[in-house]
């Protein structure tokens, strides 16, 4: 792409910052905005421009990016935004339908929308190996691959608006699923004294393993979940996110709700912050640390 990609960066949370980073590193110029202008600091150390206002941050970009919360934060930040010919980039996890309400806003405005969630984690984000799903208007799309592929290897673009969000939570709907299920084998396990190493011998030798359970071994072993990069609120938002575009596709969703249901004696809690794995805690015995 011929000269410099400038882009407005709106949301440098957990996710935001190491996509911003990343996006500084490919040297492309990035302006920053974050509702607590604290959170702006480690972007703005490494070169991004900080910025007290969201439109203030989209002033002469190529691209807006939004890595906000939800689909209410995302709309109410952008509410605030002129859009007549701005482009954007959503990558939060928000319900499908509330992308395309904003894509329909968005386009009568007079601006462009692409919807633009991601599988990982601020690891890849940083090595840009995010797994960049997109959905929306095919020549946004080709336009915005330049930026994409600083991202992920392999931009895919899924279909109309809402397939890249309803493909996004089928995949956390399989985050949290199975490290339930693992967590409670696990719980099993160590409480009939069967040595751990001997089960995940087991396991590893099945086609039941998946890598994910090895990853999250040592913290539910260490009953350690400080330093999340995915913290156990959003996992309890996508799996909610999930239910609702599940029911609405007139799926039996019966099973997975005990899962909510577990999730949600969390919320507002000290696990909230921690790491998605948390969850260990929620299905231990109650005599168990
Ligand atoms: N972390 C990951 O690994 C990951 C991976 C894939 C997708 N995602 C998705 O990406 C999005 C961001 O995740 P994250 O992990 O970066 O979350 P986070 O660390 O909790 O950051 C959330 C961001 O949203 C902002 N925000 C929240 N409510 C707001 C409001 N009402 N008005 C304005 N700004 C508001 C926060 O601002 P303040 O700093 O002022 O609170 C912060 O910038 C979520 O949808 C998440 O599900 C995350």
């Amino acid at each position: 792409m011929a000269g410099i990609t400038t882009v407005a960066l709106l949301g440098t949370g957990l996710l935001g910052t190491a996509i911003g980073q990343r996006l500084l590193e490919q040297d492309v110029v990035v302006q920053a905005w974050n509702r607590s202008h604290q959170r702006l600091q480690p972007l703005v150390a490494l070169g991004a421009r900080g910025c007290r206002e969201p439109q203030e941050a989209l002033e002469g970009c190529d691209w807006g990016i939004t890595v906000l919360s939800d689909g209410a934060a995302t709309r109410s930040v952008l509410q605030r935004c002129p859009l007549h010919s701005q482009r954007v980039l959503q990558m939060g996890t928000i319900a499908p339908a509330e992308s395309r309400e904003l894509g329909e806003a968005i386009g009568a405005a007079g601006g462009a929308y692409l919807e633009v969630p991601v599988l990982g984690s601020r690891p890849e984000a940083l090595a840009g190996r995010l797994q960049v799903m997109a959905a929306g208007p095919v020549a946004l799309f080709d336009a915005a691959l330049p930026v994409l592929t600083r991202l992920g290897p392999e931009p895919r673009l899924l279909g109309p608006l809402g397939a890249a969000l309803e493909t996004k939570l089928a995949l956390n709907q399989l985050i949290a699923s199975l490290t339930h299920a693992f967590s409670l084998s696990l719980h099993l396990v160590q409480s009939c004294g069967v040595d751990v190493e001997r089960f995940m011998d087991l396991l590893r030798g099945s086609a039941l393993y998946a890598p994910t359970f090895d990853k999250k071994l040592p913290r539910l072993l260490a009953d350690d979940y400080d330093h999340p990069n995915f913290p156990t609120a959003h996992l309890r938002k996508d799996l909610l996110l999930f239910l609702a575009a599940a029911r609405e596709r007139g799926l039996d969703t019966s099973g997975l709700q005990g899962l909510a249901d577990l999730l949600a004696q969390a919320e507002a809690g000290p696990l909230d912050a921690l790491d998605y794995s948390a969850l260990h805690r929620l299905t231990a015995r109650p005599d168990q640390p």
